[in-house]
């Protein structure tokens, strides 16, 4: 069996009250006017997936106005396994299940079931700060990896605790030497971090260097590396880490904060040798989104021998002709599941008999029958 979600219920999602909507292997387009509900589908596929949201940290903002709690379920397979997952929601409460079961962490349930979600809003990976692009690292790793989640807690939680102990502890004695005892810990599980961060660069290098060619020129160098504690050799960075905690060590006393580790590392995002931050065009940065997602799919099914379930909120419109084509190519030629939204008027661009969906103010109503469509 595919990775694919079957069907899906929300009840108090969102502008969903209560709605139920299964999917179809392959292309799943839902189309709409603005502000109908199609962006809040995905949003719903992925909590179910990730448990999180992309779009906000407040997860009570998730809340249909005016109720108190939100459920969402979903049936999906992965290969040999059909999978049930459920959300519960309401302030001060969070439930995920799987198959019926509650999962005492996050990380018993991100992975199970993959997703690449891909929104214009992603440009932030390529526009935005390091926090963004160390975002993407960690979910895609915490995707695959899951004791990535834990490693990343516990890597916040000694941040906190030497930042508590920089502001409080006045007497410098025991200041240092306590600080010694958190650094150490600090390089064991920041090490670790930043070791799978590395690698997970490396990966996507290779994917990204060679879509990027196919969908933008060939003439066109992406290039991805991992920039840590100040230096873009990891391996050199790793073998120094503990010279440069304690050469900052009275600069982190004098400013009484944290100013070195991981939590300040960075993806170098190049375009032929340059940052794209800077250099690259709006469409360039676009295409490097979207080849960063593509990569992303290539990792999932290289490390679950399946492709994730892909979902793409309108991502069209941000396009020129060739690399909508292009990407229209991608979905329409291949056998894993998509769910794409778009207004009414990009529909036709996609080959008839997939799976089509109209949304109008929290409804989602089928627009071909099952029989319609090949598969
Ligand atoms: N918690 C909530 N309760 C009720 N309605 C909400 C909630 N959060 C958002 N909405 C509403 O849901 C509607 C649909 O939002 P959504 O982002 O899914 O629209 P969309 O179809 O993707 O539109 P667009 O084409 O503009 O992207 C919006 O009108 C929004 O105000
Ligand atoms: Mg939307």
């Amino acid at each position: 069996m595919k990775m694919e979600i079957k069907n899906l219920s929300l009840l108090n999602f969102r502008n969903y009250e209560k709605q139920r909507v299964s999917f179809e292997s392959g292309l799943n387009l839902l189309y709409g006017s603005n502000g109908q509900g199609k962006t809040n589908v995905l949003e719903a596929v992925y909590f179910l997936l990730t448990g999180k949201s992309y779009r906000v940290r407040q997860e009570k903002e998730l809340i249909l106005w005016d109720q108190k709690s939100f459920y969402l379920h979903a049936t999906c397979s992965v290969l040999d396994r059909i999978i049930s997952l459920e959300s519960y929601y309401e302030p001060g409460k969070k439930v995920m299940k799987v198959n019926q079961i509650a999962c005492k962490r996050l990380s018993d349930y991100v992975g199970i079931v993959n997703a690449v979600f891909f929104s214009p809003d992603d440009l932030s990976i390529i526009k935005k700060g390091p926090n963004e692009r160390r975002r993407f690292l960690d979910l895609l790793i915490s995707q695959i990896k899951p004791s990535h989640i834990s490693l990343l807690n516990s890597y916040l939680r000694i941040i906190k605790q030497k930042n508590n102990l920089l502001k409080n502890e006045k007497n410098i004695f025991l200041l240092k030497s306590q600080l010694e005892i958190w650094n150490q810990q600090l390089i064991d599980i920041g090490s670790k971090i930043i070791i799978n961060r590395a690698e997970f660069t490396e990966r996507l290098n290779n994917h990204s260097q060679k879509i990027f060619k196919d969908i933008f020129s060939p003439n066109y160098n992406l290039s991805l590396n991992y920039f840590s504690l100040g230096k873009k050799d990891v391996s050199q960075a790793l073998k120094v880490f503990p010279e440069i905690l304690e050469n900052k060590l009275l600069t982190e006393i004098e400013r009484r904060t944290v100013i070195i580790g991981p939590h300040r590392d960075d993806l170098l995002i190049d375009l032929n040798g340059k940052p794209a931050k800077m250099f690259a065009s709006q469409g360039q940065q676009r295409t490097m989104v979207l080849c960063l997602k593509l990569s992303e799919m290539e990792i999932i099914f290289n490390e679950k021998g399946d492709y994730p379930i892909l979902l793409l909120d309108d991502v069209l419109s941000e396009l020129d002709e060739y690399r909508r084509k292009f990407l229209i190519n991608y979905i329409d030629n291949s056998a894993r599941q998509t769910l794409i939204t778009m207004t009414d008027l990009e529909k036709s661009l996609f080959k008839k008999g997939k799976a089509i969906y109209q949304i109008i103010n929290g409804t989602i109503r089928r627009e071909n029958n099952v029989s319609s469509f090949g598969k």
